[in-house]
């Protein structure tokens, strides 16, 4: 493409019009580029362009438009994306599993509704189905003005500045009748290409992978910084539209055709086809084209073409009566299962992971699957050198479907759960109910990490300027194992620290030792107990009144306390019975960390004295019960002991009411309890 330089002799005229000239030509270029793959000039001829326009907009700052292809590389981060309401709802679609659904699902009804005859004909626009994430995008006046992503339908982010970036997409609407205002409703997608490019780079700085091109382009285009969004490849082809004022489309091909002819990218592959036999054939070719496409695809929508027709049938539940989603199914490999490793993720749980063979599903190289838990590993009976059939389903991590039993030999060798914790050794629980095993270990390694975050975040003990980093570098410099081993930084440890001055170690050695005074159930909860949350750690402090108690607990005497069930109990029990948790909490104690259950009613006519309940309650329940008590400032425990003065015993009250007895505790039956709560009530 050829223009006339302008010849002028004010220069900044001169300027002017070449920078108009540039745009034209760079936006040309793009599109030749990425919407039509048949570029004209070079790459390098391309920079060329691309740099005079940029030098050219630095010398006359004030003629950068938000349209000019320079302002396509991201602008200063956000804090957080804006909400925008879609002024139509962006709907979802039904699904079909096979080409025969689609006759099922769409075209039987579709004809049900319009009152066709099963013989007639409807005309289809068929698509492929985009693996990427739905946008809507609105341009005003042919200007691009504002992007934002689906949400939940009715409330997307406004995601402008990243969608911005996109090269393939124009700023600025060409071409004629450019309407009003065009909402346009499209998919971004990552090509395979630019997914294996990005995960590499990922992987050479230490950066997990993406999964898979999906969640590779979700990543991208929810920064909240946009110059990393430009630096991903990002793609969009345009298949809905959505409010549109000065301009109507009579089909989905109208549509597609005409945005198409304004400089917006649609999908080449989209076809009508007269009936839904075309329609069902289009979805086996997609099928069998899947594998040779650039990017993924994960079926087919098929659309009823005419506008009119859509308007009468309308939509039900969310999804509109005239389309449907055909999804593939997932796709599967064959390999062979060299190794099972036990992962053990931040909650101690232990998962097996199948080592594969390292093989290709649709462009992406899968060398390991999760095998989920044990049960699953046992009821596939799932053995090392196995051949196994693999999928990659969706977005989920690829999964070990099943093993080819005809291909074994003997040699394979099946691997039985652990008894022990891979990585620290500590003993593994399975804990009633679930199918997961955990490690019980408290200085298991991939848990400390967590552990630490945990043990220092606000609810817990609350220990400022301890987050993530000092975490990080506190485990990279071997300082600490367990939480205790906070206690014993020292001033010089934390001088090891990059950008540890002074001052920031002298104010997190105060904070360590301002947290060592803190309330029982800040601690209770800071051990990170399972289900043990910032609630149940309140209800546990004020039950048990001290660390030694609740230590000594049994399974029955924690579910006696008001909200704590079976598992929750269950777990506390086994946290406090692991010898490796007991040492850390001894040397957490050892070293000065003294939590204290803070009395609540202070001042009330039971103030200071214990309670145990035990028996059934007949004349109230024990929730009722407590109250009563907390009311007038009493405590409610939940296991007997030399300090508890009361034991209000309910119908077959057993082995507690022997012990009271034993104790020379008060024994009160229900109604001397209420006696004594009225007396204790009268002046
Ligand atoms: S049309 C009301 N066409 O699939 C119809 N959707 O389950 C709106 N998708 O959220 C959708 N390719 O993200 C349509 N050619 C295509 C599509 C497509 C991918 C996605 C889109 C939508 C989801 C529906």
């Amino acid at each position: 493409m050829q223009l006339s330089l302008l010849d002028n002799t004010d220069p900044r005229l001169n300027a002017e019009n070449r920078i108009k000239q540039l745009r034209i030509q760079l936006e040309y270029h793009n599109s030749r580029y990425y919407q039509l793959d048949a570029p004209e000039i070079s790459d390098a001829e391309y920079d060329l362009l691309f740099r005079e326009l940029t030098e050219l907009e630095e010398r006359y700052p004030d003629l950068v438009t938000a349209e000019s292809p320079t302002q396509r590389v991201g602008d200063a981060p956000v804090s957080r994306f804006q909400p925008i309401v879609h002024r139509l709802p962006m709907l979802s679609l039904d699904n079909a599993f096979n080409g025969e659904e689609i006759r099922t699902k769409l075209d039987a009804r579709v004809k049900k509704e319009l009152g066709l005859a099963d013989s007639s004909s409807v005309s289809y626009l068929c698509e492929p189905k985009m693996d990427g994430l739905a946008v809507e995008l609105v341009y005003e006046k042919g200007n691009l003005v504002v992007a934002s992503t689906r949400g939940d339908g009715v409330t997307g982010e406004d995601v402008t500045q990243n969608i911005r970036t996109l090269r393939g997409l124009p700023l600025r609407l060409t071409g004629e009748k450019v309407p009003e205002r065009l909402e346009v409703r499209g998919e971004v997608y990552l090509s395979l290409d630019a997914f294996q490019k990005i995960n590499s780079a990922r992987e050479e700085n230490g950066d997990p992978p993406f999964a898979n091109p999906r969640n590779a382009a979700a990543g991208s285009l929810r920064q909240l910084d946009s110059r990393i969004t430009a630096g991903r490849p990002l793609s969009l082809y345009c298949y809905a539209p959505g409010v549109v004022e000065g301009a109507a489309f009579s089909s989905q091909q109208d549509f597609l055709a005409t945005v198409s002819g304004w400089g917006l990218p649609v999908n080449p592959l989209a076809r009508l086809v007269e009936s839904v036999e075309g329609a069902i054939d289009y979805y086996h070719e997609m099928q069998e084209r899947r594998e040779s496409l650039p990017y993924e695809i994960d079926g087919t929508v098929v659309k009823v073409d005419s506008f009119l027709l859509q308007r009468e049938l309308g939509e039900k539940s969310r999804s509109p009566v005239w389309a449907i989603a055909c999804k593939f199914p997932p796709r599967q490999a064959e390999t062979q299962l060299e190794d099972i490793l036990l992962s053990v993720g931040r909650t101690g749980v232990i998962t097996p992971v199948a080592m594969l063979r390292p093989v290709e599903i649709s462009g992406v190289t899968v060398s390991r699957a999760t095998l989920h838990n044990w049960d699953e590993l046992a009821s596939k009976d799932i053995r090392i050198g196995d051949t196994v059939v693999v999928e990659r389903a969706g977005d989920v991590i690829p999964a070990v479907v099943r093993v080819v039993v005809e291909r074994r030999n003997g040699s394979e060798r099946a691997v039985p759960p652990p008894a022990f914790c891979p990585e620290c050794g500590s003993e593994v629980v399975r804990i009633a109910d679930e199918v997961a095993l955990r490690c019980m270990g408290i200085s298991c390694p991939p848990q400390i990490r967590e552990s630490l975050k945990h043990f220092a975040s606000r609810g817990a003990m609350d220990i400022e300027g301890l987050g993530d980093k000092v975490v990080e570098q506190l485990l990279s410099l071997g300082l600490v194992h367990t939480v205790a081993d906070l206690y014993s930084l020292t001033k010089e440890d934390f001088m090891r620290f990059e950008r540890m001055g002074d001052k920031l170690s002298a104010n997190l050695l105060a904070a360590l030792k301002a947290s060592k005074t803190c309330d029982l159930s800040r601690f209770i909860y800071a051990l990170g107990i399972r289900h043990v949350g910032e609630r149940t750690a309140k209800t546990l402090a004020q039950a048990f009144g001290s660390l030694d108690h609740l230590e000594k607990a049994t399974v029955e005497e924690l579910t006696s306390v008001r909200d704590i069930g079976a598992t929750v109990a269950q777990s506390i029990f086994t946290f406090f019975n692991n010898p490796d948790n007991l040492t850390v909490i001894a040397r957490l104690l050892e070293l000065g960390v003294h939590p204290a259950a803070v009395a609540k009613t202070v001042g009330g006519r039971l103030s200071g004295k214990n309670f145990v309940f035990t028996g059934t309650l007949t004349r109230f329940s024990r929730d009722h019960a407590r109250k009563l008590v907390e009311d007038q400032g009493g405590n409610v425990v939940g296991s007997i002991s030399r300090k508890t003065d009361y034991v209000v015993a309910g119908e077959e009250a057993g082995s507690k009411l022997t012990k009271a007895r034993e104790l020379g505790i008060t024994v009160l039956g229900e109604e001397e309890f209420l006696k004594f709560l009225k007396l204790l009530e009268a002046p």
